[in-house]
C-alpha cells in the first residue's frame, strides 16, 4: 500500500533539527509532487512531524518498545474488507475484538450451553489474529454494559436476582468463554469499567464502585476477584487486564483503581496490567496527568496498556461527553451510540455502512498529529507500557467518528497524526 502524496505545505516548514533523526528512512522516501498550497494561510501551518517514510508501520517502528494493536469488527477479517485486513496485518501486531467478545453479543441466550452462545463471529476474528500471528486480545469478561438481558433477570420462579445466581452466571461464562478461546486469546479484559468517575456515580456502594452496575450492587468487589481467578483457572498462560477509562482524568477513580489492584494482588489474583483506555479529549488530560498515572500504576508492578486509544481532533466543547463528570470525558450510557454520531445498525455494538468524517484543516491535522506525538512520547518514557491498542482503524470505523480521532484516514490513507506518532520515537528518551 502506498503512502497517500501530501501538499507541498508539509514540506516548507521543517528544520533541520525535526529532519535528522529521520535523516536514513528519508532517504528511501518517494517525495511525490504535490500541488502547491490553497491559500497562504494555509501554506502557514507548521508541520509537527515529517511524513513517514511508506516503508515504515507502526508494528516495526515500535518494535521492541510496545505492542500496537487495533480493535476490529469481524466484516473487516472475514474477507468482506480486504483493504481493512490488509492495513491490519500490515501495520499492526495486536488486534482487539471491538464488541464481538462482550457478554452480550456472545453469550445472548439464557443458560450455558453451546446453543446459548453465539461463537461465530469471535471465532473468525480469532482465526485471522491466529493467521497473520497477531497479540490476539479479548474484550471482555466482564462489564455491566452490553451485558445480555437475560443474567440481570432472575431464575425463573424466583422474585429477585441473587449473589449466588449471578455469581454462578459469570462463572460459567468465564469458562465458557475463556475456555473456548485458550491458548489462542493471549490477554483478557477480565473485568471493565467497575469504577465509578466521581461520587456520585458511587453512589452508597464502597471501594468507589460505580452503582449502575448489578455486579458491583450484587457481588461487592468480591466478583473482580473471583473473576480473575475463574479466568486464570479457565488459561493459566492468558495475561489479565482491568481495564477502565478516565484513570488519568479523574483522581478519585484513579485512587480506587489503585487500591482494586492491591486489592486483587493482595488476595492472589494475577494482574498483568492495567488498561487504561485512552479516549482521549484534544486537551485533556494532560500529558503530564497521563504520564504521573503510568508511573503509579508501574510502582504496583503491573504493566500498563493504552487499550483504547482515540483522540478528538478538536477542542470544541461536548456537552454530552464532558458535562456529566464534570469536564472529564465519559463513555456513552449502556447500549447507546456516542453524541451526534449517525445512527448505527445495532446500536453501541452495531455499525452501519461507512459514514463519511467531517474533513479536517490542514491546522487541525497538525494539531492532532501534535498532540498524538506528545502523548507517544509520554508511553515511550515508561518501559511498564508494553501495548498501545487503537481503538478502530479508520477514522469512519470509530465510535467517536464525528470527531476523527484516529491516525488512517476514511481511504486507509496515513494522517499527519500518524507521522506525529512514529516522530515521538526520534525525540523519545531512549
Ligand atoms: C468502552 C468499552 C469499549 C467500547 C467503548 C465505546 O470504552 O470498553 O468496548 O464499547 O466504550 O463504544
Amino acid at each position: 500500500m502506498k503512502t497517500p502524496a501530501r501538499p507541498l505545505h508539509r514540506f516548507l516548514f521543517l528544520s533541520a533539527g525535526a529532519l535528522a533523526p529521520f535523516c536514513s528512512i528519508f532517504a528511501q522516501t518517494p517525495f511525490a509532487p504535490a500541488p502547491p498550497p490553497a491559500s497562504v494561510a494555509e501554506a502557514r501551518v507548521v508541520p509537527y512531524a515529517p511524513p513517514a517514510p511508506v516503508s515504515i508501520t507502526l508494528k516495526d517502528a515500535f518494535k521492541g518498545r510496545f505492542v500496537v494493536g487495533a480493535a476490529i469488527r469481524p466484516d473487516q477479517v472475514n474477507g468482506q474488507i480486504p483493504k481493512a485486513a490488509e492495513l491490519l496485518a500490515r501495520e499492526f501486531n495486536s488486534i482487539t475484538a471491538e464488541n464481538v467478545m462482550k457478554m452480550g453479543p456472545i453469550h445472548p441466550r439464557a443458560g450455558n450451553d453451546e446453543s446459548s452462545y453465539r461463537f461465530e463471529p469471535a471465532d473468525q476474528f480469532v482465526e485471522f489474529g491466529l493467521k497473520n500471528n497477531l497479540f490476539i486480545i479479548g474484550h471482555n469478561l466482564c462489564w455491566h454494559s452490553q451485558m445480555p438481558g437475560w443474567m440481570s433477570q432472575p431464575d425463573p420462579g424466583q422474585s429477585e436476582l441473587t449473589k449466588e445466581v449471578l455469581m454462578q452466571r459469570l462463572k460459567d461464562h468465564i469458562f465458557t468463554v475463556a475456555g473456548r478461546y485458550k491458548g489462542k486469546v493471549k490477554g483478557w479484559d477480565v473485568v471493565n469499567e467497575a469504577l465509578a468517575d466521581n461520587e456520585s456515580q458511587q453512589g452508597d456502594l464502597p471501594y468507589g464502585l460505580r452503582n449502575n452496575s448489578p455486579f458491583n450492587r450484587l457481588a461487592g468487589r468480591e466478583y473482580i476477584l473471583m473473576a480473575f481467578k475463574w479466568a486464570h483457572e479457565a488459561d493459566p498462560d492468558a495475561e489479565l487486564y482491568y481495564n477502565d477509562y478516565n484513570l488519568d482524568a479523574s483522581d478519585f477513580k484513579r485512587a480506587n483503581a489503585i487500591e482494586l489492584i492491591k486489592y486483587l494482588q493482595g488476595n492472589g489474583a494475577r494482574v498483568t496490567a492495567v488498561g487504561m483506555q485512552g479516549h482521549y479529549n484534544f486537551a485533556s488530560p494532560t500529558t503530564a496527568k497521563i504520564d504521573e498515572t503510568i508511573g503509579m500504576f508501574a510502582s504496583l508492578g503491573v504493566q500498563v496498556h493504552i487499550t483504547e486509544l482515540d483522540i478528538r481532533a478538536f477542542a470544541d466543547s461536548n456537552a454530552a461527553l464532558t458535562a456529566a463528570v464534570g469536564g472529564v470525558q465519559t463513555p456513552p450510557p449502556a447500549g447507546q451510540p456516542p453524541a451526534g454520531a449517525p445512527a448505527a445498525a445495532g446500536g453501541r455494538g452495531g455499525r452501519g455502512p461507512a459514514t463519511p468524517t467531517p474533513p479536517l484543516t490542514p491546522a487541525q491535522q497538525e494539531g492532532l498529529s501534535k498532540r498524538y506525538g506528545e502523548i507517544f512520547e509520554v508511553l515511550l518514557k515508561h518501559k511498564a507500557v508494553t501495548r498501545v491498542t487503537f481503538w478502530g482503524l479508520r477514522d469512519t470505523d470509530s465510535w467517536r467518528r464525528q470527531f476523527s480521532p484516529l491516525v488512517f484516514d476514511d481511504a486507509y490513507g496515513r494522517k499527519p497524526a500518524y507521522d506525529g506518532v512514529i516522530h515521538a520515537l526520534s525525540k523519545a528518551v531512549k
